[in-house]
């Protein structure tokens, strides 16, 4: 395979809020890329396991479920439907219960390895929008173009508020704000695989820029690069 012909891909790390999913969304359908939404496979794993009631601390017992995941991703019009086992478990992954729960899966190193050949065989012609927390460091060390996208907790946990709420789920702001200072915690001092920037990635902080501001900056990284 040519340089020209070997599908490009791009890193989009950063904590939960910060804007990751929906720019990376924008900047998949832009481009005509592929995405890997990575946490919605820890989230899957979170779920599978409570399914099962597993104790998600028991890194024994949640392995197996991360390696044995019977997941369809069915691109539809509006959205993609993810299936578990038969089950379209779009909503069901995005709740805030799961959001907890795939943050202890994802801590456990047998959960991580067990979907590592999964997020890689993501990468298809032309090119790849890799979404989580740590794309750029483990998954695709060898991305041309990383990005670390952030923002202040409390702007994350507003983002997160409204969000929630147009989906009909009531949730106290506070709570979500320290969820997600908890979930952060968890992520970041984790012995494997840490949120954290990769060397080369380019840190972007959105607390103060609208959405189609950080989208252009994106771009124009993409497009000095590929
Ligand atoms: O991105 P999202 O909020 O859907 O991810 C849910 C959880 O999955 C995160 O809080 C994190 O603990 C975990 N995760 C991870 N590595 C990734 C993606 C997600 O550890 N690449």
């Amino acid at each position: 395979m040519t340089n020209q012909q070997r599908p490009v891909v791009i890193t989009i790390d950063g904590p939960s809020g910060s804007g990751k999913g929906t720019l990376s969304q924008m900047l998949a359908r832009h481009l005509g890329y592929n995405l890997l939404d990575s946490g919605a496979l820890y989230r899957l794993v979170a779920l599978a396991s409570m399914k099962r009631g597993f104790d998600l601390a028991e890194e024994r017992l949640i392995a197996p479920v991360a390696l044995a995941l019977n997941v369809q991703f069915r691109v539809a019009e509006d959205a993609t439907r993810i299936i578990l086992d038969d089950e379209d478990v779009t909503d069901a992954i995005r709740q805030e219960v799961v959001s907890m729960g795939a943050s202890q899966v994802a801590a456990h190193p047998a959960v991580r390895a067990g979907l590592l050949e999964r997020q890689r065989a993501f990468v298809a012609a032309p090119g790849l929008i890799a979404d989580g927390r740590d794309m750029g460091t483990e998954v695709f060390p060898a991305a041309p173009v990383k990005i670390f996208l952030t923002a202040s907790a409390e702007a994350r946990a507003e983002r997160r508020f409204k969000q929630l709420q147009n989906k009909g789920e009531s949730v106290n702001k506070a709570t979500l704000i320290a969820d997600i200072r908890e979930r952060d915690e968890r992520d970041s001092k984790r012995a494997v695989a840490p949120l954290k920037p990769a060397v080369d990635a380019t840190i972007i902080d959105s607390t103060d820029m609208s959405i189609e501001q950080v989208f252009a900056r994106m771009l124009a990284l993409v497009k000095q690069a590929v």
